[in-house]
């Protein structure tokens, strides 16, 4: 035991948040303690408390997304040292890796250092929401197994194949965009409200449909931009209207990755692939793809071939959490992924 730091806890299933002390535990083997200079939210971490979902264990620390400055490191580690600034991909259910608290442990296959063109606020825009579009597309038991682009030939590997991307203005559809840009993908087809498209197209959309279409304007839409079949759909709005839109779109070969789960009723003999991704990568199926990813991801940022999410910093600190975390139930969130600072919180 190293101290006390301030967290925002959830104390038992759907109750409210509070704030307040935990233990500042040392990190393990091949792990580093951060100071927690910015986390963002995500709407996993509204679900968990609204619906008491995905966590088993209370109290709960919640939040996945972090940046900061590494405090100190465990046995082993020697890509790190004090002072150095970081971002990471934290896990709930273990209280000391989450990271909407003061200070988190954080696994060193799924951290990695800020390149000098990222503020803390943008960099902890990255984890979950790469995260879940890399292991989605390129997973092989959580996504549809495509050649990643870190691998030898795939970087441009599928040129001249469509895919279509459901809600690309969210965090996870703004990665899944440029990841699909990097991948070689043509055309890169998402749908989104359309005051988004200027920004979408800079991250590497091609065509930019508005989200508000019925199915049948939504397929002649895409029908105009292209005649070959649609094999690869990341949904990463989930909803049953965008899973039964994109099971509509989708081709013979299709595969098709789901963020929420099925509501398609898919007949036994169809061929078609679909795939409920899990962005986590800290399990067994995910560790290795997170590890690759996590490799590369701050080159990627640095040349500028990765851009983070749009940023709205919330004020209070930690404190400022719960009524930001309200806000994914609104629909009051616009094309930015919502930022708290931990060290900002007053006592
Ligand atoms: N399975 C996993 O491991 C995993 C991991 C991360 C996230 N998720 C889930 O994935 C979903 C997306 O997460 P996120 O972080 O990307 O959310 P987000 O950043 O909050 O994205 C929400 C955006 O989706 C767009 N949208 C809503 N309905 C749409 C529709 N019918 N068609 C097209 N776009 C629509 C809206 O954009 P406009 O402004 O364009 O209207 C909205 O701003 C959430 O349900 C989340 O819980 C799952």
């Amino acid at each position: 035991m190293t101290g006390q730091h301030l967290a925002l806890i959830l104390p038992a299933r759907q109750a409210p948040f509070t704030v307040s002390t935990r233990e500042t535990n040392d990190p393990g083997p091949g792990e580093i303690l951060i100071k927690v200079k910015a986390t963002a939210l995500n709407p996993g971490d509204a679900k968990i408390q609204k619906r008491g979902i995905y966590v088993s264990r209370y109290p709960a620390v919640l939040g996945s997304d972090g940046a900061g400055v590494v405090e100190r490191v465990g046995e082993g580690v020697t890509r790190f040292d004090p002072g150095d600034d970081v971002f990471f991909h934290g896990a709930f259910d273990d209280n000391d890796l989450s990271t909407f608290q003061q200070y988190s442990i954080a696994v060193v296959d799924f951290a990695a250092k800020i390149p000098d063109n990222l503020s803390y606020d943008q960099a902890a825009t990255v984890p979950l929401g790469m995260g879940t579009a890399a292991i989605g597309l390129y997973g092989r038991t959580n996504g549809i197994g495509l050649v990643a682009p870190w691998k030898s030939g795939g970087q441009g590997k599928y040129r001249n194949m469509p895919i279509v991307i459901f809600g690309g203005s969210g965090s996870v559809g703004n990665y899944v965009i440029q990841l699909a840009k990097m991948s070689g993908f043509s055309p890169i087809i998402t749908t989104a409200a359309l005051r988004h498209t200027d920004h979408l197209k800079r991250l590497g959309a091609t065509h930019v449909i508005d989200r508000h279409l019925s199915f049948p304007a939504l397929k002649q839409a895409v029908a105009r931009v292209t005649s070959a079949p649609i094999n690869v759909i990341y949904d990463t709005v989930s909803i049953r209207e965008t899973q039964e839109a994109a099971w509509g779109l989708i081709g013979p070969q299709g595969r098709l990755v789901l963020t929420l789960p099925s509501v398609i009723d898919k007949r036994p003999d169809d061929r078609r692939e679909i795939v409920l991704t899990n962005g986590n990568p800290h399990t067994e199926d995910n560790w290795e793809t997170g590890r690759q990813l996590w490799m590369n991801l701050a080159r990627w940022l640095e040349k500028g071939d990765i851009q983070p999410n749009s940023v709205e910093t919330i004020s209070g600190g930690l404190k400022g959490i719960n009524s930001g975390l309200e806000r994914f139930d609104c629909g009051q969130i616009d094309g930015v992924k919502l930022v708290a600072r931990p060290h900002e919180t007053e006592r």
